[in-house]
This record gives C-alpha cells, structure tokens and sequence, in this order.
C-alpha cells in the first residue's frame, strides 16, 4: 500500500522459458516470471494502482478483463505499452466480490499474447462474501485453475498449434501453466475457480464420477443461491467458481467432455472446437484426514434485478464472418454511444453454425433471455462473457453508471480470440 493508500502491484511482461516436461525449455511469456503471472488480490472500495512495464521486444497491454473501470485504465487496443515503456493505471474497486482476470489486448496480437502466457488473475473480496464463511485460504481450499489448451512435440517442447476457423486449438491441457496436474486436498470441501484462459477451446467441465458440484459464482461475482449440478461450461474468458466435496482418501478428476449438447450445435459443426474431444483437466486427492467444513449457505448474496420496464435504449449486434454487423473492427470508429445510467438491452446473435461469444468491457450484464426463454439459474447472475450458440438470440440487460469518457472507447467482442484479432470487435464510448 502506498503512501496515497493505494494498493500497488507491479507486473512486467517478459520472454523466459518454461520446462513444462523436466528439462525440456520452451519459449514462453509471463508477467514477472516466464509463464503467466501472479494472482492479483483487492478489496472492493480500495484504490489500486498497477505499474505495469514491458520487457518484450513488441507492444503489448494489459487488460482488466470484467472490471468495471474508466475507458484510460482498461488496457485495450487503444492503451498499448511500448517495448521498454510503462503504463500506470488507477482506479477504485467498485464492484462486488468475484473472480477477474488480466491479459494482453493488443490490436491483432491478442490470441499470440495470450498463447505464449501472458495472462494471470485478479480476485475481488467484500464484507458479503466474507460472510458466508466460503472457504478462502489461497491455494489450500481455495484454488485458481486457470484453463488452458497447448501442443507439444514429442520431445515435449510447445510447438505450433493447428488453426482451425475457431482459432488453434491444442492436444494437451495445462492448468496454471501445468501438464497433468493434481491438488492435494485436505479440506471436506474446495472451492476452485475455473478460468478458461483458453485462446479457443471451449470446455465442458464435470468431474470422472458425474458428482454434483456447488456452482456459486460466475465471471461477474456470487449468484443469489448455489446451483447443484454436474457440469460447468465455459467459453474462452469466462470464469465459474465450484465448491467440491471429497471423502477422506478419495480421488476424483475433474475432466473435460465437450459435446455437440453443450455447444448448441450439431456434431460435425462443434467437432472442429474440441466437439467431441475429452481431457483429463485436474485430479484432485484427498488426504486420510480432512478439516471439517460447510457446505455453501442456501442464500449467497443479493444480486440485483433489472426491470425491462425500465429500459431505454435497445441495440442488436449480429455476429457474422469476420464482423460484427458487416463491419471488422476499425481503432478510428465508435460504433456505439452509451449514455451514463441508462437502462440498455443488447440483442446479441451468432448468425453462423460457428462457435462464437461475446465480451463486453467495463460493465457485467445480466442475461434477460436465450432464444426467448429465460435463463438457466446458471446463467442468471453478472456475466461479461458468454458463449453464443449458432443462430440464437440472447438478450442482455446492462447499466453503465459512471465513468463517462467521450474520447477513450470501450470494446466487445468475439472473446474466440482469433476472431477478436481478425476484426470481430466494435468500440463503444460512454458519455
Ligand atoms: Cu478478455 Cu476484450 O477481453
Ligand atoms: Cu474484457
Ligand atoms: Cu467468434
């Protein structure tokens, strides 16, 4: 904490190499350190400042996926930091509890960025969360899983991942920068929070056994009550925070089986996105003796409801191609303007039998409806990410309270991130 009571973090992008299979170097990037980069903790009401600095020998940024923040310090296309330079943004934490993240955001170099490792997470705590006696201790019950998909040859260096037109995809997962990881478990329950920091691999989450898991939170924060279910989806960005209960002594592995089913599209069209491919992600392994703990609570937090009623303004973006509504992304152009404090519904559709999604920045939304029928409780609560199922409609309800900035733009985009790189992304200022 600084003099100013600022909380200040610093992160460098850097080259270095990693040895994902002992004594094996690959080239890799990471903030700090050769892969990835550190978890990032605040509080909500705390200033933070991030001095953030760029070792690499290419611009690059550093963006603050899901929080809400002036336009200057969201580290888009439009806040590049150069080779050797520095960048320096503040803000107040001004949201509730929840599970963020970072990554790199420069135009038309974002899935290299983030595929070579630059990305990293950011939590958020409030009195609300800390209420519910949710377990909290990092990295014992209280786990980041960060998701990602790489190739290795067979001396076991990273090599080059096949394209397809969602992006490229790879044969092998790593959790946290790790090939075949486990997590030695010694509470009754762990709380992990999945991040799909994939490029474009979408994933169907679901432990070996089919156990029912808590889902209590989604990108944007808790949900109002714990959903039971057996699997978690999550496309490229977004983020599901799970409670596990294991037994003394028990194995359990959290796998991967992508289906047709869960992407809303027929098999020959989800194969080229994993479809059908299933892997092994984590394998978790209880001790012979656990410390006691709760389930979550029935009621977590209060989260708000908007009232169509009150909506005032409604925009469609149709997702096509390389475009959003015929147009690839253009740094000089603002496609939309969004007034302070008004109510807004974006219609939000995937023209294609294609896997796509759609992020917005500053503002976490609430989805009012998937092809007209409300959404699954899994759904219901704040989101920036969501994947999009071909040829579906689905209605979001958002809210831009502050932060009004007529020069500085926000984007949404296709978080496929080779999409997002080939101009599938608009900008968007708030006045
Ligand atoms: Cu996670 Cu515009 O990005
Ligand atoms: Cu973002
Ligand atoms: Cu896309």
């Amino acid at each position: 904490v600084d003099a100013d009571g600022a909380r200040v973090f610093e992160l460098e992008a850097r080259a270095g190499s990693t040895e994902f299979t002992d004594g094996v170097p690959s080239e890799t990037w990471g903030f700090n350190g050769p892969y990835l980069g550190p978890t990032l903790v605040a509080e909500r009401g705390e200033r933070v400042r991030v001095e953030v600095a760029n070792a690499l020998d290419e611009p690059t940024s550093v963006h603050w996926h899901g929080m809400h923040l002036p336009a200057k310090m969201d580290g888009g296309p439009h806040q590049a930091v150069e080779p050797g330079g520095e960048w320096m943004p503040e803000w107040e934490i001004d949201q509730p509890a929840a599970t963020l993240w970072y990554h790199p955001h420069p135009h038309g170099e974002t899935e290299r960025h983030v595929e070579r490792g630059l990305a990293g997470m950011f939590l958020l705590h409030d009195d609300a969360e800390r209420a519910l006696g949710l377990p909290s201790e990092y990295g014992v019950d209280d786990v980041p899983v960060i998701v990602q998909d790489a190739s290795f040859d067979d001396d076991g260096r990273r090599g080059r991942r096949p394209g397809g037109f969602a992006g490229a995809l790879g044969d092998d997962l790593l959790v946290n920068g790790t090939l075949g990881p486990f997590l030695d478990v010694t509470s009754e329950v762990t709380r992990l929070r999945l991040l799909n920091g994939s490029t474009a691999r979408i994933y169907d989450f679901a432990f070996d056994d089919r156990r029912t898991v808590q889902l209590i939170g989604t990108d944007g924060g808790l949900l109002e009550a714990p959903v039971d279910t057996e699997h978690v989806r999550l496309s490229p960005g977004e983020r599901a925070e799970v409670l596990v209960r294991m037994e003394p002594g028990e194995r359990a592995v959290l796998q991967s089986r992508m289906s047709a089913d869960a992407l809303g599209a027929p098999e020959q069209l989800a194969a080229p996105n994993g479809g059908t491919d299933a892997f092994d992600v984590l394998e978790l392994r209880a001790g012979s003796a656990l410390g006691a703990a709760d389930d979550a609570p029935d009621r977590l937090v209060d989260v708000p409801d908007f009232d169509p009623a009150d909506v005032a303004v409604e925009r469609d973006f149709s997702l096509g191609g390389h475009e959003i509504d015929d147009r690839e992304m253009d740094m000089g152009r603002i496609d939309e303007t969004v007034t302070v404090g008004t109510l807004e519904r974006w219609t939000v559709r995937n023209e294609q039998q294609l896997p796509h999604s759609f992020h917005v920045h500053d503002v976490q939304f609430r989805i009012e409806s998937i092809g007209g029928q409300p959404p699954p409780a899994e759904l219901a609560g704040w989101k920036d990410t969501i994947y999009l199922a071909p040829r579906t409609d689905f209605r979001l309800l958002m809210r831009f309270d502050d932060h009004a900035d007529p020069e500085t733009p926000y984007m949404y985009h296709c978080h496929l991130l080779q999409h997002e790189d080939q101009g599938m992304m608009g900008q968007f200022v708030v006045v």
